[in-house]
């Protein structure tokens, strides 16, 4: 029936930000149980998968990416029989349960790290990345935090600097030592032998370091606004080493069947597609193209033609259009962009993956100073609306009761919910017959039916009209689509003749419009799209 698809090549894959999905405690942090509460609700958006943001031991210093304990559940989330109750009901219902890998670097309360900053002669010490202080007392190196500041942090104990690109309280580990890895393989094999489907690596091109520590480059296209760009970062990021250690996760991950390796990788696409491997490292490097590029029809076509291009023989597509670090889309393309972006994202070659909440069209919520929680906003207060990333981590609205159904109703959420939580939110979408949620809903169920929306192959049509993106979806005897998606604000009429002489409305963005459609005059209204059905 699936014509030899794996299920993450013909699925979907929706992101759960635990913390802010669904609270049963009433602390005002989402857990697993809260998860477990709603898997009807995500079986109903037909998705496949699930990838869950870290829910391991953590002091929440940048709320899950610092981990404590690779192999046990913070109790804020709730504890391991939550775990394996939520794999189990997952699984009962034909889904799967992607989690957050994160290598790079550990939290410094890890037993690792305690142990490595203990003494200079510690056996852990070289599992982490310690260099004495320059000559002048400061850091070794000129290398930057993403959050802010010296990616360095001096030891005053030991007197060496640790380094950390995210927090200070996320040192990095040495793979250059080779216990590491082997200490990290036996994490994937922990949680492979509890049956999860697969892991989502976290920041996996920078694994690896220069082995000199070599001051990185003056950026000479520095846009002058956010510090870490002001570097090109050639010793930090995309060492050619960096693919040894990836087939190495590779490996254990083939001893299992039907698992899947998911790259976090923010790279151009020619280096990004190099994580491919030969078949032999990630399954799927995240495609973060319509998450970083502006939202303009041209370049979005570039963006997608680049990609086809640049695709090694036999590497499957992905398309992401929002996460827990990005704008949302609803926010950065405009609200009524919002519906036409989910249109391209189930309609694009490869598999989709979705970040909660955006199948109702939430927003960027803006969060008050005073509210803040992100480090990178902390650190640096004076551009915490451009570097904070809370405005997307809001908690999801569920309905229009107080706390939005997401926690208890006198629960403080850790998160402030949208002010329009009232009027966006599931429970109304879904009594909505034209809604985004059933909107969203009518692509999932198309692109599940349809070998030409989950294999077939992708082939541009030039519509004649900046704004407008157009392309086909063919698979061999199986019904044709043609997508007409408008980016833009005007109407148009178009003429795709060239693709056929009619065809019938398969799903319009407003789930109103239907019937058939004369292609070589084609009225396109503002922020429109269509899926048409050529035969
Ligand atoms: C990427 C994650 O997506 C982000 O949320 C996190 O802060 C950094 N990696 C550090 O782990």
């Amino acid at each position: 029936m699936d014509e030899g698809l794996l299920w993450w090549q013909r699925g979907i894959i929706y992101q759960i930000y635990p913390r802010s999905f669904q609270d049963s405690s009433g602390d005002g942090i989402g857990n697993l149980r809260g998860i477990l509460q709603r898997l009807d609700y995500l079986e109903s958006l037909q998705i496949d998968a699930i990838w869950l943001s870290p829910i391991y031991r953590s002091p929440m210093a940048d709320f899950g990416y610092d981990v404590a304990d690779y192999t046990a559940i913070d109790p804020i989330f709730g504890t391991m029989d939550d775990f394996d109750r939520l794999l189990d009901a997952v699984h009962r219902r034909g889904m799967k349960l992607v989690m957050d890998l994160i290598p790079n670097h550990t939290s410094d309360q890890h037993a690792w790290f305690i142990e490595s900053r203990s003494s200079r002669d510690s056996a852990k010490r070289d599992w982490y990345i310690w260099r004495d202080p320059a000559p002048d007392g400061g850091p070794p190196n000129n290398w930057l935090s993403m959050f802010g500041g010296p990616a360095w942090t001096l030891d005053e104990h030991t007197g060496q600097y640790y380094l950390h690109q995210f927090a200070r309280q996320q040192p990095e580990l040495n793979y250059r030592n080779p216990e590491v890895l082997r200490a990290m393989l036996d994490v994937l094999r922990f949680w492979f032998d509890k049956g999860i489907d697969g892991f989502r690596i976290d920041v996996i091109w920078l694994l690896l370091k220069d082995e000199d520590l070599r001051d990185e480059p003056l950026n000479p296209t520095w846009d002058g606004i956010q510090p870490h760009a002001q570097f090109e970062h050639i010793y930090t990021q995309n060492l050619p080493g960096v693919h040894d250690l990836i087939r190495a996760l590779r490996r254990v991950t083939d001893e299992y069947e039907n698992r899947v390796l998911i790259g976090e990788i923010y790279l151009p696409v020619e280096d990004l597609v190099t994580y491919y491997g030969d078949e032999d490292e990630v399954h799927l490097p995240f495609n973060f193209q319509l998450v970083e590029l502006d939202w303009k029809a041209p370049v979005i076509r570039e963006a997608i033609a680049a990609y086809e291009r640049s695709l090694p023989e036999r590497a499957w597509p992905n398309w992401v259009l929002g996460n827990h670090d990005r704008h949302r889309i609803a926010t950065r393309a405009g609200a009524a962009q919002a519906r036409a972006a989910n249109m391209l994202l189930l309609t694009l070659r490869g598999t989709p993956t979705t970040y909660y909440g955006e199948e109702i069209g939430m927003e960027n919520v803006p969060i008050p100073l005073a509210l803040m929680q992100d480090p990178p906003a902390l650190n640096q207060p004076e551009m915490a609306h451009v570097v904070g990333r809370d405005p997307v981590r809001t908690p999801m609205q569920w309905d229009d009761s107080p706390n939005a159904g997401f926690t208890h109703p006198d629960a403080t959420p850790w998160l402030p919910l949208a002010a329009d939580y009232e009027t966006r939110n599931v429970a109304r979408q879904d009594a909505e017959p034209a809604s985004m949620l059933n909107l969203y809903r009518a692509l999932t169920a198309l692109r599940c039916q349809e070998p030409a929306l989950y294999r077939g192959a992708y082939q541009a049509v030039e519509a004649g009209v900046d704004d407008v993106l157009a392309y086909l979806r063919t698979a061999d005897g199986h019904a044709r689509f043609l997508v007409v998606l408008n980016l833009g604000s005007s109407q148009h009429t178009l003429d795709l003749s060239a693709a056929g002489s009619t065809a019938q409305i398969a799903i319009a963005s407003d789930l109103l419009r239907a019937g058939n459609v004369d292609l070589a005059h084609l009225a396109l209204g503002p922020d429109e799209g269509l899926v048409l059905r050529l035969d």
